[in-house]
């Protein structure tokens, strides 16, 4: 039984691990610094400044010329291999967007 729950938890750590898209069930209290909610949900594909991983050929996030209500549009519903983050609140959703547009445009001066 112990066994058993280990193995699922496993499995469904790697799962999200190397991502596949679907629905995220991470989430942050409400009142946790937005930098912090990027750094735990979003930084193991999006890197910590958002330009993705190996070196930039993976999921950098190019979020320029889009508002952040669109951004946060795709954090709730996801698209492709992108997780839809649901259990997060609208608030969160919309930090984050404008943390993601100010991540990126201070690296594009
Ligand atoms: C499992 C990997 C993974 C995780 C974790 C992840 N993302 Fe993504 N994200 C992606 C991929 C892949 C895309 C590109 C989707 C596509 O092909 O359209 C993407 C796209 C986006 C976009 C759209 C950018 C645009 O230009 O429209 C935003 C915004 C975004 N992610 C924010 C986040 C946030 C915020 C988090 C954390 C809460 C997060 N992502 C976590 C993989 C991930």
């Amino acid at each position: 039984m112990f066994k058993q729950t280990l193995l699922i938890i496993a499995a469904s750590l790697l799962l999200s691990a190397c991502g596949k898209g679907g629905i995220s069930d991470f989430s942050a209290p409400e009142n946790t610094p937005v930098a912090q909610v990027f750094k735990e949900g979003c930084v193991r594909c999006h890197g910590s400044d958002g330009g993705g991983m190996l070196f930039g050929l993976m999921f950098a996030l190019e979020p320029q010329g889009k508002s952040a209500t669109e951004l946060a549009t795709t954090i709730l519903s996801g698209r492709e291999k992108m997780p839809a983050f649901a259990a997060l609140s609208e608030k969160q959703r919309m930090a984050l967007a404008n943390h993601i547009l100010a991540l990126r445009n201070t690296e594009a001066k």
